[in-house]
């Protein structure tokens, strides 16, 4: 077809970029609705605790996602340093997901176990003690604020009205269970949670 027509009726053009954008659409969506591994999506892994979801809070509060993504792509560069790649179920209780699109630091997907909580209290205080040309900022202030369990509590009952399968069992005990815990225990608590989802019986 001649360019030249394609650009001077506008009425075609629009029509052609309609059809390109559509076509580009399906061979997306089509896969995603087919493949296995979409599927994994049905899989339901158990609940963070509460401990580990204020851990997760303060991940966010402290904006870790913007140098660190969680999303292991798969590519083999990728999954020989981090691990298997991720896969949608393992962030279905993320409210908001942590999946990211910058890494200035390593993907933290996999990174629980990988590290004992006295490397990561170090780490987390000031990096540079553990990585000595680590450009991370630290975060000093988190052991000395504490988890305010109530708040934590009424944050269990809205991931639970998002579908997040938190008991009343649950709810009820997470201010015993964070009680005396600072920001730095639940952080690290968290961390070492992660790529460890286990599926949920
Ligand atoms: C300004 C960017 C930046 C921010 C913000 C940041 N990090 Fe990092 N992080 C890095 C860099 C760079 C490294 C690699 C060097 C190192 O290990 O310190 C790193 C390393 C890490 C590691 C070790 C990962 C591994 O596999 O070796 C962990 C865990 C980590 N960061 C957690 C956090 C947490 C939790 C927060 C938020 C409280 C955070 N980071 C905020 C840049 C950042």
């Amino acid at each position: 077809m001649n360019h030249d027509v394609v650009e001077r009726k506008l009425g075609l053009l629009i029509v052609l970029i309609v059809l390109v954008i559509s076509v580009g659409g399906f061979v997306e969506v089509i896969p995603l609705a087919t493949s296995a591994a979409a599927k994994q999506g049905a899989v339901h892994i158990t609940p963070r605790t509460p401990l580990e979801q204020a851990g997760f809070d303060i991940y966010e509060r402290e904006g870790c996602y913007l140098c660190h993504s969680q999303q292991i792509r798969p590519f083999r560069s990728e999954t020989e340093r981090y691990g298997p790649y991720s896969v949608a179920a393992e962030s279905q209780y993320d409210h908001p997901f942590q999946w990211g699109s910058k890494r200035t630091g390593p993907d933290l997907a996999r990174v629980g176990g990988r590290y004992s909580d006295e490397w990561h209290r170090l780490h987390l205080h000031n990096p540079r003690d553990v990585v000595p040309e680590s450009n991370m900022p630290g975060f000093p202030w988190l052991e000395k604020s504490k988890i305010d369990g109530e708040l934590l509590q009424r944050k269990l009952r809205v991931l639970r009205f998002l579908g997040t399968p938190y008991t009343d069992a649950d709810i009820a005990a997470a201010p015993a269970a964070v009680a005396d815990k600072t920001e730095l225990d639940a952080l690290i608590a968290y961390l070492q949670s992660l790529g460890l989802a286990r599926p949920r019986g």
